[in-house]
């Protein structure tokens, strides 16, 4: 998969490529400015100017949906499209299901941003779309399904590169977990009632919940590492056993792990223990595989002086090695004690989100669109690097902010006097997070600064004549 030239272009099939790389960058800053103002209604509720569709719980789940199926699921469909050809040295397969799964996918993120406002909902997390636009995924998922497999079957190559693998797997699992998980009665257009209930319904949700984390926010995006960092390096992966051994061991885990988002509830305790335990184990892959992500490295360091792009897709390696070792000990059951409610997750999530997920995207990105439009490199390397500083700032703004809120949280919440009655009222917990609040805002503010170059930087990159910015020379 190294050895063929970058200028082999005109055999594959870009366009859906480049479609679905613009509209990531479209679509992050969307979910990330619906982020910055949920941040900012967290500190100024009156921010919601009275009006329902503006409200917190309205658009908290825009924007979950926004860059979680908008910007990360069009990241993975632009690179996954790309990968799948280059490495199986094959067009597409089905050109015109591919372009339908754009043009469907780009449909269902339109429905969702008009239901949600209007408060429209499952009532369940990352799966909140009503029925008519889940039909509509599965079907559009499946295409894609085709497309991609298809591709694989018809590869000119003898074996399939481990990125193929994961993206692969996360496009089955993906597909089973939304048609389970999806499972209502309908009772009106915009109305449906889930097929289970009580601790069966919830279960459910968190299998479906903590696989979409597992499947769709970590197998997808491990599938972008192990070509773009690779290819960006200019070295072979590390070690291709590890990165089989990887590839196993973790789908075999994640699957088990959901039960850790429903400690200390309803759920038999048998079943919270087995996610504990499993997620534990599951530290082990991870880390597997971000070391080998970084050891791709080896003998190309001296490249992360002058790189901002490498600097991105390392960097985002940190994260994920980060969050991989925090979510193992978030599902310590006494760990979660403390953390469970506060801000520690969503600090947790966001070191995934931002540091991880956002950050090997726009990695890829950097590395993708001058390939796209004929180019050798981005319009402007500088503009890359402050994108890169004001990423890692933001990111680190954020996830030091809510890990001292939410650790902060958790003790006040559980401080007792002497005579057994609460040392907190749940409000002074409320004003002492304040501060924390602003620094979270700022965090998001200098994340979508980033984005917003990063758009400038696209758009001239496109639309520079064919050819006209030739790669730098390597130091
Ligand atoms: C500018 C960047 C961002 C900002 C300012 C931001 C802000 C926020 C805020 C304020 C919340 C609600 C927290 C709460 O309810 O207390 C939230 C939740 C969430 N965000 Fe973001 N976000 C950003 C980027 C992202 C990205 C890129 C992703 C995913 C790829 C993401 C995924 C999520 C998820 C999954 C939740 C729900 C967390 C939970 O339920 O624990 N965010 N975000
Ligand atoms: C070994 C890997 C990981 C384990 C074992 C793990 C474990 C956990 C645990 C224990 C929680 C808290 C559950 C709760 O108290 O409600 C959690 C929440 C979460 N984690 Fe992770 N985590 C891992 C990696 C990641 C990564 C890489 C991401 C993102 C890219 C991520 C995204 C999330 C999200 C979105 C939630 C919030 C779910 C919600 O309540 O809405 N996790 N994780």
């Amino acid at each position: 998969m190294m050895n063929h030239s970058q200028s082999t272009g005109a055999d594959y099939n870009y366009t859906i490529v480049r479609q679905f790389a613009l509209t990531t960058v479209l679509w992050g800053i969307v979910g990330m400015a619906v982020g910055v103002l949920i941040a900012a209604q967290l500190i100024w509720p009156q921010l919601n100017f009275e009006t329902p569709w503006l409200t917190f719980s309205r658009l908290r789940p825009l924007h979950t949906n926004a860059v979680i199926f908008a910007f990360g699921t069009s990241a993975l469909f632009a690179t996954s499209y790309y990968v799948v050809q280059r490495t199986c040295q094959i067009r597409l397969f089905a050109p015109k299901l591919a372009a339908f799964t754009f043009w469907g996918w780009q449909a269902v993120i339109i429905a969702a941003a008009i239901t949600l406002p209007m408060g429209f909902t499952q009532g369940k997390e990352y799966a909140e779309l009503e029925w008519p636009i889940d039909i509509a995924i599965t079907v559009i998922w499946v295409c894609y399904a085709i497309v991609f497999f298809g591709t694989i079957a018809k590869r000119t190559t003898s074996h399939i590169y481990v990125a193929n693998w994961f993206f692969g797997a996360f496009i089955i699992t993906v597909a089973v977990l939304h048609i389970v998980n999806s499972m209502a009665v309908p009772v009106s257009l915009f109305k449906s009632y889930s097929l289970y209930s009580g601790a069966v319904d919830a279960m459910v949700q968190w299998w479906y919940g903590h696989n979409a984390v597992g499947f769709l926010l970590t197998a997808g995006f491990l599938g972008m590492m192990y070509y773009f960092v690779p290819k960006q390096a200019g070295r072979p992966v590390y070690s291709y056993r590890l990165s089989i051994v990887h590839f196993w061991a973790l789908i075999a885990l994640y699957i088990w792990a959901g039960p850790h988002h429903l400690h200390y509830t309803a759920l038999p305790d048998w079943t919270q223990s087995l996610g504990m335990v499993m997620s534990l184990i599951l530290f082990a892959p991870s880390w597997g595989g971000m070391i080998n992500g970084i050891m791709t490295l080896s003998g190309a360091w001296h490249k992360l002086r002058t790189d901002p792009v490498l600097r991105f897709l390392v960097v985002s390696l940190s994260f994920y090695g980060m969050s991989t070792f925090e979510g193992p000990m978030m599902a310590i059951k006494t760990v979660n004690a403390l953390s469970h409610y506060t801000d520690w997750t969503v600090g947790h999530v966001h070191s995934g989100a931002l540091g991880w997920v956002a950050m090997v995207s726009i990695g890829s990105l950097y590395h993708l669109v001058p390939v796209l439009f004929n180019q050798g490199r981005m319009y402007s390397t500088s503009l890359v690097n402050v994108h890169f500083w004001l990423a890692t700032i933001g990111t680190v703004l954020y996830i030091v902010s809510m890990w001292i809120s939410g650790v902060m949280q958790g003790l006040m919440w559980r401080a007792v006097n002497s005579d057994g009655t609460l040392t907190y009222s749940f409000v002074e917990s409320l004003e002492a997070s304040y501060p924390f609040y602003f620094v979270r805002f700022l965090g998001g503010c200098f994340f979508l600064t980033g984005m917003l170059i990063m758009a400038y930087n696209v758009l001239r990159t496109v639309k520079a004549p064919k050819d006209s910015l030739p790669a730098l020379a390597e130091a």
